[in-house]
């Protein structure tokens, strides 16, 4: 345990607003909208709320699940290396304890030592499960699974699907969730958690395609809704995903939210060509032998660790590239080398299938033959909601979280593979946790005035206003690539948080319209805000730690 453990975060909601909106809000008819009921909510389709939703359904409740993405193409299918096992079917001294130590290490001892230890019991059971139902991971001649080496594991622990894992255990849990008739509504954007006397009933959404309202009332509800890692002008994430929208959701609730300032940066994004700039380069190339190489052609690894090389942790391994870069020591268009053309093409088709791909059809670079360019992109958040670790719940009644919207798992620094590990094993706990508290509630929360203001809250953005919200979302990953990136100050971080409130100002002039075909705007301005208060809760947390730890680097705070 540490004093920087619990970095609670409260942005005030200004509640005379609230007030004036439900005001504003007791002249709207209550009826317009549809309403939806079941026994547990589920808000995001991604691994986590899929494999929650699983568990609530097999338990004999109703559940539904609501994305704002397509289900097939959820975030989850970025995470493309592999999933963390124990299972020591290679390396057979490794063992649940090891897999505690390396990954509590390595988060810089900030994680929650029972989220690690959860995790670490559990993955090979649940790993071996999702194999069986159909995710189909590489195998041994002996049929086991075979595991490979990631970041700072000591041992091969990641079981992979070629370079392609978080697509195969999206599409098995599709699968298992379409045979057990599970309703995904993946075209519904959630505006507002229902909530009345720290309780959660449901919530509101809106149609993408028709804008559409409808109210979801339930016993309990468990957000899954990813990080905000694309407030970042380089991100692995995609247009219009992580956007912050949980955390601006639970915060407004009354949740706590921790360890924000942890951004874990990937070492390799692509660097080119500039409209996919920091699209994820899995570190399974590093895991499979792939060589970082500076303009010198020196592996310049051997500096900064030089005992595991490319195999370091993520966090050491991004600075470094990034120290090459700024130092003058990089490529011509402001990466690295990594280099697997030592390695026959055979064995980089077989491994690494959609990296070849990918920067064949993005840069017509043949990866066998040539070195790719890679940079540090924006690609995990390791901080989010406070909750229980066991059963996932939050400080608001009725409300879970589970994925990488929730915190505590991964401290300063996530270990590759724990992803994956971390949505089906926190996902199944949600879902068995807010089972459990569905049938044992006595009383069903419900409040005309919590769906009257999340009305009004829509509303209020439906206007002709002079500013776009797209340039503004621009403006506001260039302040945080700028001013909160991969290495920070006092200075920059004070720059930024000003900047952010800038914008914010201009949040109640942006022009939103909607017809019955297009609600792209509608969606957008909620995503911007969920965005700035995410960005500011970020930037608050990252100047209240003066230190550098592991992701978080302070350049007035050396190590
Ligand atoms: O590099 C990767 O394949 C990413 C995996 C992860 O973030 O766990």
């Amino acid at each position: 345990m540490t004093t920087f453990r619990i970095l609670k975060l409260f942005i005030s909601f200004e509640s005379k607003e609230l007030k004036l909106n439900y005001l504003i809000s007791l002249k709207l008819p209550l009826k317009e909208h549809l309403t939806q009921i079941s026994n547990v909510l589920v808000i995001g389709c991604g691994g986590a709320g899929l494999r929650s939703a699983i568990e609530i359904k097999k338990s004999g409740l109703d559940v539904c699940i609501l994305g704002k993405r397509p289900k097939t193409d959820a975030h989850t299918v970025l995470a493309a290396g592999g999933i963390n096992a124990a299972l020591g079917n290679l390396d057979k001294e490794d063992s649940w304890e090891q897999h505690f130590i390396d990954t509590y290490l390595e988060g810089y001892g900030i994680g929650d030592p029972l989220k690690v230890e959860i995790m670490a019991k559990e993955s090979p059971s649940l790993v071996k499960e999702i194999d069986k139902w159909g995710a189909n991971f590489a195998k041994l001649k002996n049929g086991e699974l075979d595991q490979r080496f990631f970041g700072a594991h000591k041992y091969r622990r990641t079981c992979y699907s070629g370079d392609f894992t978080g697509l195969s255990i999206l599409k098995t849990l599709l699968k298992k969730s379409d045979d057990l008739k599970i309703p995904i509504y993946d075209n519904q954007y959630v505006t507002e958690l229902l909530i009345r006397e720290n309780t959660c009933f449901g919530a509101m959404s809106f149609n993408l395609s028709t804008s559409e309202r409808t109210v979801h009332l339930a016993d309990a509800v468990i957000l899954c809704t990813g990080g905000h890692t694309r407030l970042w002008k380089k991100s692995s994430s995609r247009k219009n995903e992580n956007t912050g929208d949980g955390y601006y959701l639970s915060l407004k609730g009354g949740c706590e939210l921790i360890d924000m300032e942890m951004v874990q940066f990937h070492p390799s994004g692509m660097v080119l060509p500039e409209e996919i700039e920091g699209t994820l380069v899995t570190e399974a190339v590093r895991g499979e032998g792939g060589k970082l190489i500076n303009n010198k052609g020196e592996r310049f690894m051997k500096e900064y660790d030089p005992k595991r090389m490319e195999l370091s942790t993520r966090d050491r391994v991004a600075i470094a590239n990034y120290t090459e870069i700024i130092e003058g020591r990089g490529t011509k268009n402001g990466g690295v080398f990594l280099d697997i053309s030592h390695k026959s093409k055979e064995f980089i088709i077989e491994k690494l299938p959609s990296i070849y791909r990918q920067f064949l059809e993005a840069q017509m670079l043949d990866i066998s033959k040539s070195p790719m360019e890679v940079a540090p992109t924006a690609h995990y958040s390791m901080g989010g909601i406070l909750v229980n670790p066991e059963d996932l719940s939050t400080s608001v009644e009725g409300l879970f979280a589970a994925g990488e919207v929730a915190g505590g798992l991964h401290g300063a620094n996530r270990l590759g593979g724990n992803s994956l590990a971390e949505i089906i094993i926190f996902g199944r706990r949600a879902g068995i946790a807010a089972s459990k508290y569905s049938k044992n509630i006595d009383q069903q929360m419900r409040s005309n005035k919590a769906i009257a203001i999340a009305h009004e809250n829509i509303n209020k953005f439906i206007k002709n206003g002079n500013e776009l919200v797209r340039p503004l979302q621009n403006e506001l990953r260039l302040i945080m690539w700028k001013y909160c990136g991969v290495i920070k100050n006092e200075t920059l971080l004070l720059e930024g948080l000003s900047k952010i409130e800038s914008i914010k100002t201009k949040l109640s002039d942006v022009d939103v319209r909607i017809d019955q075909y297009n609600c792209e705007d509608l969606a957008l301005i909620f995503d911007l805000q969920s965005s700035l208060f995410s960005a500011k809760a970020t930037i608050v947390s990252a100047l209240q730690r003066n230190e550098s730890r592991g992701a978080h680097q302070r350049s007035d705070f050396p190590l």
